[in-house]
């Protein structure tokens, strides 16, 4: 959001989200008086309010993000990823389609999607733009049904997207239920660190503002019906990169080395658990000269850093529904 309101002055940037849990528009206070930003609180399951607000402001490009994105939730309560992620998918392709009246000239539906949609791979090879999809968690099973969606529109209407596939962000202002910013919290409340399984799944890691910068790119020059995958290069076992996190954690904490190592605590792994992610970029890298700007230890460092120094941030987002969601989703592991 940032990146586009400041890339494009001239532009009218409307963020629209429905604010739940991991919503906060706190996250954003540093352009909420910009000339060309608006928040516009709606759920994208409500048909109606998108057709309105589509009508109102004249919207004639959308950057999809809004999803529920979390697989552990996914697990517990399937049906509200079919809502958000597929209902909520297809009421804004519609939408999109019979506000631009069937001419799409100067219009475009952008899909920011999941590398999770191409399944699991073994310790070998990479996902491509035609890997087969193969999802195998309910959220990945709704984020590739979207996809479908949004290449359905595409193929029977000529309504004009672009699909990406990334693969794991981090960075600052992440919610801590996903893996580096929960551990980040956990390490600097000395509480237990919960590895799934043995923590050898493998993970590529992306630093958030490559990923904007990716969509960004894809945006501006992006051929339309084409789909692009971004990655980092960057894979990690989730073990490895947790004793990372420790050991950087404790010299910038002024702790013993090998303190934080000590909260380890393995726990029953997740139901169905994808072994390892590795995207190829090269088409993004070679047809739109984007790659990673930044290497993982600096991205990292960064990101702790801005942890250790937004400690009310941290202390908003984990009060209230976040400790009973955590109750419920660790201390039964
Ligand atoms: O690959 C892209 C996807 O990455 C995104 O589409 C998803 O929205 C995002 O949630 C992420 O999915 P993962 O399941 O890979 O991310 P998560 O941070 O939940 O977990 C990363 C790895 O760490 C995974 O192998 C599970 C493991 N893990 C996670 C948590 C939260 C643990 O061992 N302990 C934990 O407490």
């Amino acid at each position: 959001m940032r990146l586009f309101v400041n890339t494009f002055p001239s532009d009218k940037i409307y963020n629209l989200d429905a604010l739940t849990y991991a919503g906060n528009l706190e996250n954003l206070k540093d352009i909420e008086d910009a000339a060309n930003y608006e928040f516009v609180h709606a759920d994208i399951q409500d048909l109606e309010k998108l057709t309105a607000i589509f009508e109102e402001k004249k919207i004639t490009h959308v950057v999809h993000l809004a999803a529920e994105s979390h697989v552990d939730r996914s697990i517990n309560d399937p049906l509200a990823f079919v809502k958000t992620n597929v209902l909520g998918t297809a009421n804004l392709l519609q939408v999109a389609k019979e506000a631009w009246k069937n001419d799409f000239s100067n219009t475009l539906f952008y899909h920011v999607s999941t590398d999770e949609v191409y399944g699991s791979l073994g310790d070998t090879g990479f996902f491509y733009e035609d890997t087969a999809y193969d999802p195998r968690s309910p959220y990945s099973a709704s984020k590739a049904s979207s996809d479908h969606f949004v290449r359905a529109y595409y193929h029977t209407y000529n309504l004009p997207v672009v699909i990406s596939n990334c693969s794991n962000n981090y960075g600052p202002n992440h919610f801590p239920e996903k893996l580096i910013p929960l551990m980040i919290n956990n390490i600097i409340h000395k509480k237990p660190l919960p590895v799934y399984g043995e923590g050898l799944n493998v993970r590529d890691w992306l630093f958030v503002l490559d990923h904007a910068r990716a969509i960004e790119r894809i945006f501006s020059k992006g051929t339309v019906g084409e789909t692009y995958n971004i990655g980092g290069h960057n894979e990690w076992t989730n073990i490895d990169l947790v004793h990372v996190l420790c050991d950087t954690m404790d010299e910038k904490l002024g702790r013993t080395k090998g303190d934080s190592r000590q909260l380890i605590s393995y726990v029953k792994d997740r139901a169905g658990h994808d072994l390892r992610y590795a995207i190829d970029a090269t088409k993004l890298q070679n047809e739109l000269g984007w790659e990673p700007s930044l290497q993982f230890e600096e991205g990292l460092s960064k990101t702790i850093d801005w942890y250790l120094s937004n400690t009310d941030w941290l202390e908003n987002v984990t009060s209230g529904a976040y400790t009973a969601y955590y109750k419920a989703a660790y201390e039964t592991k």
